[in-house]
């Protein structure tokens, strides 16, 4: 297995293997996918109408099943889903449903926003042709930092509604920069015009001159450049990008402070200028969520070793508990979370 410290590390199969042709190729694509993401230019997709409903109604203590059913009732996708989530196994009852009230009484207004929440999140924002597999993976990794983070939050005290989107969103930034990369990748794609300069000297030029045309108008062809994007570029921007791409954002989608705070410094809480608990609550699913399986392996981690328990006031007992009770609460979420 590739680890951080091999010479390899976050280079894909392809990098590590092709001909030379493809080094100038990966490094001048490399060089502006890194330009782009971090231009003023960058473009950040809106956050989903549904979503920003969900969360004004967090600011409204009087808000029930009769303002959450006006959202849902904009979007049959998810209302329909919601009468499947009332039958499936974990929510079943003694009859079955068929209405969308009955499905949200029997789901309970507190889920249900979460699960409305996400499904909008999901079907808006993880959903990129030729990229599913990745974002199958990081959308699953997300429902299990949201689940890890908010029994964290119970735990500490804090606030589990805003442990819950945090933890959603915590790697928003790798779905939007994947939107944005297919799009240059799609751009890519479509073959270039020749100069008439160029088309002279790769006629008509020196042996040097016609090699240095061709390296310079080299394009792999569409399914090459496709794994290039895939198993290169994309580890190469989540890697360089992600978290900074996703506390941008956040403050677009005006999320709260706390959790752009949380996104941007999930995996440095120490560098986080205001030391938010929710920081470190993200950052403590996070390594979770690896530590149980919910994301790309990485090195084991010894729980009760991890400080940030202490930071949250988290005892030992508590952080048993997490091992046993959550995989199977993380894949109840999961299985009401994707449409
Ligand atoms: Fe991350
Ligand atoms: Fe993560």
């Amino acid at each position: 297995m590739t680890k951080k410290t091999d010479a390899n590390y976050g280079k894909g199969y392809a990098e590590a293997n092709e001909s030379d042709s493809l080094e100038p190729y990966i490094r001048i694509v490399k060089q502006r996918v890194k330009e782009a993401v971090t231009s003023e230019n960058f473009e950040i997709p809106l956050l989903p109408h549904v979503a920003t409903q969900v969360l004004q109604l967090a600011n409204n203590p009087n808000a029930g099943f009769i303002e959450i059913e006006k959202i849902v009732k904009q979007d049959q996708v998810i209302a329909g889903h919601l009468i499947k989530t009332a039958n499936s196994a974990f929510f079943r009852g003694v009859s079955e449903v068929t209405s969308l009230r009955d499905a949200m009484s029997r789901i309970g207004l507190k889920t249900l926003k979460d699960i409305v929440f996400s499904l909008s999140l999901h079907s808006k924002v993880f959903r990129v042709k030729g990229y599913e597999p990745i974002l199958a993976e990081i959308w699953k990794h997300s429902v299990a930092c949201a689940a890890i983070a908010q029994i964290l939050a119970k735990y500490a005290g804090l606030n589990s509604d805003t442990a819950f989107v945090a933890g959603l969103v915590h790697d928003i930034g790798k779905p939007v920069l994947i939107n944005v990369i297919s799009q240059w990748e799609t751009e890519l794609q479509k073959p270039k015009p020749e100069s008439p300069e160029d088309k002279k000297l790769r006629l008509w030029g020196s042996p040097e001159q016609k090699e240095a045309i061709a390296k310079k108008n080299y394009r792999p062809d569409s399914a090459k450049i496709h794994s290039i994007f895939e198993e290169v570029l994309v580890p190469f921007v989540f890697e360089e990008s992600h978290a900074q791409v996703g506390a941008l954002v956040a403050t677009k989608w005006k999320l709260p402070n706390e959790i752009m705070e949380a996104i941007r410094w999930h995996h440095k809480p120490e560098l986080s200028p205001n030391k938010m608990p929710i920081t470190t609550v993200i950052y403590l699913s996070n390594l979770l969520c690896h530590h149980f399986g919910y994301g790309h392996e990485e090195d084991p981690i010894i729980l009760p070793h991890q400080k940030a328990f202490k930071e949250l006031n988290i005892s030992e007992e508590k952080i048993g508990k997490i091992g046993t009770d959550l995989p199977k609460y993380v894949d109840q979420l999961l299985s009401s979370m994707v449409i």
